[in-house]
C-alpha cells in the first residue's frame, strides 16, 4: 500500500451490545417473556431540588422523563454533579422525588418504601459483610425474607455460578481480590431477583485491566439474566462499549438518549459532541441546502443543517478519525474537497499518533494517524492536505 495515500486508520466504533435477542438464563427469569414485559422502567417528569449549605437551590433532577426498556443495558452518563446518583437513588427509594412518577411495568414504585420496590443496587464500595462467608453474603437478603433453606441454598449456588465464583463460597470477602468482591456484591444483588438492577459507578474502584474484564462480565451476566440494568458512569468509553442505549446527562436532565452509535456519530448538540470522545469544532457557513463551507472549501453536510438558513454561521463537529491527512501534493480522491494546513505538533499515543494541524484560516484541527504513515505527516511545519470522510455534522 502506498503510504502517501494511506487513509487514517479508524479505531473500531463501539458496538451496541444487543441484549434483546440474548437467551435469558432460567436462573433468574423462569418465564422470560413475562419478566421482560413487566420490567421496563418509566420515569415521568421527575424533579428533585436540594438546598445547598450556602442556601442555594440545586436542581439535581430537572423535569426528567425517560423510558428504559425491559432487559436493556441502559447507561446514565454525564459529568460530576449532573444528577445521575440522585436519579438512581430515587429509583431505588433512597431519595424521594419532589414531583413526578416512576413505574416498573405498570406498577408505580416511587411511593413505595425501598424494600418493596423490585429493584436492587450495587454500590461502588461493594458493602459486603466482612465477618460472613461469600455464600452467606449472597444469602443475606434471602435470609431476611425468610425464604426456605433449600431455596436459599440453590439460589446461592446459581448466583455464585453465574458470577464464576462457584468454588469460593466458603471464603471471607477479605480473602478475595477487588474484582471477586465486586462479583459477590453483584451475586448478592441479583439473588433477590430484582426486575431492575441499579449500578452506581460500580467498576470505578477497579484498576484499568480488571475494569475492562468486569465490563465484559457484566454484559454477559446482564444478557444471561435478562434483567434491566441501569448503570451510572462518567466514563464515556465504558458507556460506549457497554450500553444498549446511553442517556447523556447535563445539569439534571438527559441531553440526548440513543444507541452508542447515535450518540457518537449524531450528537444533538455541542455538549454531547464534546463530552463523548475527541472532536474538532470548526467555524462553518451554510452555503446550500445540504452544504457548508469550512475555511473556504465546500462540503456535503448531513441532516443537521436542514434546520438552518443558507448564509447562517454554524459550528461543524468532526471526529478526528473522519479526517484523513496526506502530505501536500499527494493524489487524493478525485473531486473531493480538501483543506490545507501545517502540522504544528504530533503526540505519540501508542496505537496511533495525534497530529495537530493549523488550517490556512488559522483554525486548528486534531487528527490521528496510525502506522503505516508517511513520516512527513507528523513532522512540525509539514504542509498537509485534509480530506473529510462522510457528511459534515453541525451542532448548536
Ligand atoms: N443531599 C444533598 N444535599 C444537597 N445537595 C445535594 C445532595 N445530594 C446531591 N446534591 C447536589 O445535587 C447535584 C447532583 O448530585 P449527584 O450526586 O446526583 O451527581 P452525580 O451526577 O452523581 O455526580 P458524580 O459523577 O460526581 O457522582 C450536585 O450539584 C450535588 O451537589
Ligand atoms: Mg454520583
Amino acid at each position: 500500500m502506498n503510504p502517501q495515500t494511506t487513509p487514517v486508520t479508524k479505531p473500531p466504533v463501539a458496538a451496541s451490545g444487543a441484549s434483546a435477542g440474548a437467551a435469558p438464563s432460567a436462573v433468574i427469569s423462569r418465564d422470560p417473556a413475562v419478566e421482560r414485559r413487566e420490567s421496563g422502567l418509566t420515569i415521568n417528569r421527575a424533579r428533585k431540588t436540594f438546598i445547598s449549605a450556602e442556601g442555594k437551590q440545586v436542581k439535581a433532577i430537572d423535569d426528567v422523563s425517560l423510558a428504559i426498556n425491559s432487559g436493556e443495558f441502559f447507561i446514565m452518563l454525564g459529568p460530576s454533579g449532573c444528577g445521575k446518583t440522585t436519579l438512581l437513588r430515587s429509583i431505588g427509594g433512597m431519595e424521594t422525588l419532589d414531583a413526578g412518577e416512576i413505574y416498573i411495568g405498570n406498577q408505580r414504585i416511587d411511593q413505595l418504601p425501598p424494600y418493596e420496590r423490585p429493584v436492587n443496587t450495587v454500590f461502588q464500595s461493594y458493602a459486603l459483610f466482612p465477618h460472613m462467608s461469600v455464600a452467606d453474603n449472597v444469602a443475606f437478603g434471602l435470609e431476611m425474607e425468610k425464604k426456605p433453606k433449600s431455596e436459599i441454598r440453590s439460589t446461592v449456588a446459581d448466583m455464585l455460578d453465574l458470577v464464576h465464583l462457584a468454588d469460593m463460597g466458603a471464603r471471607r470477602p477479605s480473602q478475595l481480590s477487588g474484582g471477586q468482591q465486586q462479583r459477590v456484591a453483584l451475586a448478592r444483588a441479583l439473588a433477590k431477583k430484582p426486575k431492575v438492577l441499579l449500578l452506581d459507578e460500580s467498576l470505578s474502584a477497579l484498576d484499568f485491566k480488571l475494569r475492562r474484564q468486569m465490563q465484559t462480565e457484566l454484559k454477559r451476566i446482564q444478557r444471561e439474566t435478562g434483567i434491566t440494568f441501569i448503570f451510572v458512569t462518567h466514563d464515556q468509553e465504558e458507556a460506549l462499549s457497554m450500553g444498549d442505549r446511553i442517556a447523556v446527562f447535563h445539569n439534571g436532565r438527559p441531553e440526548q438518549v440513543g444507541t452508542p452509535e447515535e450518540i457518537y456519530d449524531k450528537p444533538v448538540d455541542r455538549f454531547v459532541a464534546d463530552f463523548i470522545g475527541d472532536i474538532n469544532f470548526l467555524s462553518a457557513t451554510k452555503t446550500g441546502p445540504n452544504e457548508v463551507s469550512i475555511a473556504g472549501q465546500r462540503f456535503n453536510a448531513d441532516s443537521s443543517v436542514l434546520s438552518h438558513a443558507v448564509g447562517e454561521d454554524l459550528t461543524a463537529a468532526i471526529r478526528p478519525e473522519r479526517i484523513d491527512v496526506v502530505p501536500q501534493g499527494s493524489p487524493v480522491a478525485a473531486g473531493r474537497p480538501t483543506l490545507t494546513g501545517t502540522v504544528t505538533d504530533a503526540m505519540f499515543m501508542g496505537f496511533d499518533t495525534r497530529v495537530h494541524i493549523t488550517l490556512e484560516d488559522g483554525q486548528t484541527v486534531m487528527t490521528r494517524v496510525a502506522p503505516p504513515f508517511d513520516a512527513e505527516l507528523i513532522k512540525p511545519a509539514s504542509r498537509v492536505q485534509l480530506v473529510i470522510d462522510g457528511l459534515v455534522r453541525v451542532v448548536e
